[in-house]
């Protein structure tokens, strides 16, 4: 593996580029992308940058974890070509950027409007990753649905010539979805977030059996309520090609998607359904 800190030496891919986008403290989740990247393309390049203009919170930027030395060693066993593992400036060589990618109506709605700048911030260095990597395939994880349709969105919208593939969710043998934030969690919050996987099994059990949208979301509320110590942002269901909330009466794909607050740490998580597959009312 080649690691490079200045995108003047990435040089040209050999063969298909598929880059993963990081922001490193990886797990499983990031290696089963890599995995994937690996199987679809000839060349895996994977890049870790905690990216300032996402986070809305500066302690939360402070905190993030850094382990690039694991990090690397990581990518080495799963067979990575490149890591570009940039600092701040090779990224941002004018401080923040004057012009921005503007996510539009995505920032209104569930994680946009929690994070206030945050999708703005990840197109941002989405785009600004792909034009320095070139990559013919980007891989991203279903675990962070609305930033999947947030890059679809500015694929489509921009005509950005590359092509976006989606692995799903990887979770720990109890449910738990993975995440770098996880290690943030005491043993008994750890415990208490599981209630979140649970409630998004019991909303798409739900769906399955043909509940409407409103008893969907009021199955997964009430399996929520059993853990008052897990403090509920959102708990919704969400059009899988807008990110926007479906109505009552919708029918069709659907994402339902969660955020909360254990203790200090803000966890997301989600499971793509289907609603109103029962007989019609
Ligand atoms: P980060 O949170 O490091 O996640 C990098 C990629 O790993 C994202 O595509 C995310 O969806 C995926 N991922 C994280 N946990 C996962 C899990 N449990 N299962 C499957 N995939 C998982 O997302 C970002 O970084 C940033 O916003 C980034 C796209 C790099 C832009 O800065």
């Amino acid at each position: 593996m080649r690691t490079v800190t200045v995108a003047s030496e990435l040089g040209a891919p050999r063969g298909t580029r598929a880059v993963v986008m990081t922001m490193g403290a990886l797990h499983e989740g990031h290696l089963t992308l890599v995995r994937h990247a690996r199987s679809i393309a000839d060349e895996v390049l994977v890049t870790v940058f905690v990216n300032p203009l996402q986070f809305d919170d500066p302690a939360d930027l402070e905190r993030y974890p850094r382990t690039l030395g694991a990090d690397a060693a990581l990518l080495e066993a799963e067979g990575v070509d490149v890591l570009y593992a940039p600092a701040l400036d090779d990224v941002y060589p004018g401080g923040v950027p004057i012009v921005t990618v503007a996510a539009g109506a995505i920032n209104e709605v569930f994680e946009g409007a929690a994070r206030p700048g945050h999708f703005d911030g990840v197109l941002t260095v989405v785009l600004k990753l792909m034009n320095l990597t070139r990559p013919d395939v980007a891989v991203f994880g279903a675990k962070d649905a609305q930033q999947v349709i947030a890059v679809r969105t500015m694929v489509r919208d921009l005509n950005v010539p590359v092509e976006i593939a989606v692995a799903p969710t990887v979770r720990d043998d109890d449910g738990l979805a993975r995440s770098s934030r996880n290690v943030f969690l005491s043993a008994s919050e750890r415990d208490d977030a599981l209630v979140l996987a649970r409630a998004l099994r019991a909303a798409d059990a739900a769906a399955g059996s043909g509940a409407a949208v409103a008893e969907v979301i009021r199955a997964g509320e009430q399996v929520l309520a059993d853990t008052p110590a897990v403090v509920v942002e959102y708990f919704a269901a969400l059009d899988p090609a807008s990110a926007q909330p479906v109505a009552d009466d919708y029918r069709g794909d659907a994402v339902i998607a969660v955020a909360a607050r254990v203790g200090k740490t803000r966890l997301i998580d989600n499971v793509a359904t289907h609603l109103g597959q029962g007989s019609s009312a």
